[in-house]
């Protein structure tokens, strides 16, 4: 079954062609990065308006790209949540005009579980594992059990980490997007210059959640607090003091997570799975198996939702018409131990 997809959630315009789940097509990812660069940031209204322009010919991209007409396509998968709604619109109903268009079926799909699914396109990955799910948006860390049975164990109390990276950057004018730049900086710098603040989260019901928004208050506004001594005040020092203690605050839980549940293998995604410093850390244990998608499918993409959408229309799961969008995260089982 060859299967549509399409990402619009954020500021990436995207479209792909995935056959059963697995085998990519083709996959477009039109980026607004240039358009939002003066503002250091998304702008919701900008995002939507560009994503009415750019989703007719980045679909025709798509099928160009996988030598299909739109005939050939057998179903579409869109993002319907979470992300920006007017983003989000854009998408979900292009998809639903294009499957009524041709009579096929149309599923919504959760972004946040189409990034956990992305390793799954490159390689064969047993269940169960736990989902290290890093972005702009969202921090989860979750026991998955299967493409659609996930349990969130920890989340942030505050600020996504790729919020905290893209915030960082902002104020000490690195570039954007932030969390590439800081990444860039830090391998000029000593992690070791500022001894940042590692959160003290009351660990009783929610013992894997983090914090961001200390650590971003810290380095923007007492940073001179932290600093070692010896060390010296420059960017390439604070962004990777910056980077060590924020990928340090993660996997801190997620070591204790693999640990309390004896499950030995992780499975990455989202833009901050991009990061060096993340992947080498991970990459130095041993005991763990862990699994990153590859650059390109780290960030915003539409074959992760073409994908993991093949394993819902297989099961019969077609939304059709009826099919909404929402800005809200939900649909996961929380069971907190
Ligand atoms: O998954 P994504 O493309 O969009 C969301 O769904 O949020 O993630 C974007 C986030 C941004 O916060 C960006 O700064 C961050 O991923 N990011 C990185 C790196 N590359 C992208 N953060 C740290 N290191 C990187 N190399």
């Amino acid at each position: 079954m060859k299967v549509l997809g399409i990402e619009t959630s954020c500021d990436e315009c995207a479209a792909a062609v995935v056959e059963d789940g697995r085998k990519i097509l083709s996959s477009r990812v039109a980026t607004q990065i240039d358009l939002h660069r003066e503002y250091n940031g998304v702008v919701p209204e900008i995002a939507s308006r560009i994503h009415t322009e750019w989703i007719r010919p980045v679909v025709g991209e798509a099928l160009a790209e996988a030598g299909l007409r739109k005939e050939d396509i057998d179903a579409v998968a869109v993002t319907n949540r979470p992300g920006l709604i007017g983003s989000l619109l854009v998408g979900v109903n292009f998809a639903k005009s294009f499957a009524y268009a041709l009579g096929i079926p149309c599923v919504g799909v959760d972004h946040l579980r189409a990034h956990v699914y992305a390793a799954h396109l490159e390689q064969d990955i047993d269940y169960p594992y736990i989902g290290l799910l890093v972005s702009g948006g969202n921090t989860v860390l979750c026991e998955v059990r299967g493409f659609d049975d996930l349990t969130v164990r920890g989340t942030t109390i505050d600020d996504a980490v790729g919020e905290a990276f893209d915030k960082v950057a902002k104020f000490y004018d690195l570039g954007y997007p932030g969390g590439v730049a800081v990444d860039k900086l830090s391998r000029e710098g000593d992690p070791d210059a500022f001894v940042f603040p590692m959160p003290r989260l009351y660990k009783g019901d929610h013992p894997y959640d983090v914090s961001y928004s200390g650590l971003k208050n810290a380095v923007i506004n007492q940073r001179h607090q932290f600093l070692r001594p010896d060390a010296a005040d420059t960017k390439a020092n604070i962004a990777a003091s910056f980077q060590k203690r924020a990928v340090d605050i993660l996997l801190k839980k997620l070591f204790k997570l693999c640990d309390d549940t004896g499950i030995k293998r992780v499975v990455a995604g989202g833009g901050v799975a991009a990061n060096s410093y993340l992947r080498q850390e991970l990459a130095g244990r041993k005991d763990l198996t862990v699994i990153f998608p590859s650059l390109k499918l780290c960030g915003d993409n539409a074959a992760m939702v073409a994908g993991i959408g093949w394993h819902y229309l297989k099961r019969g799961d077609a939304d059709g018409l009826r099919l909404s969008a929402s800005p809200r995260v939900g649909g996961f089982r929380k069971s907190y131990p």
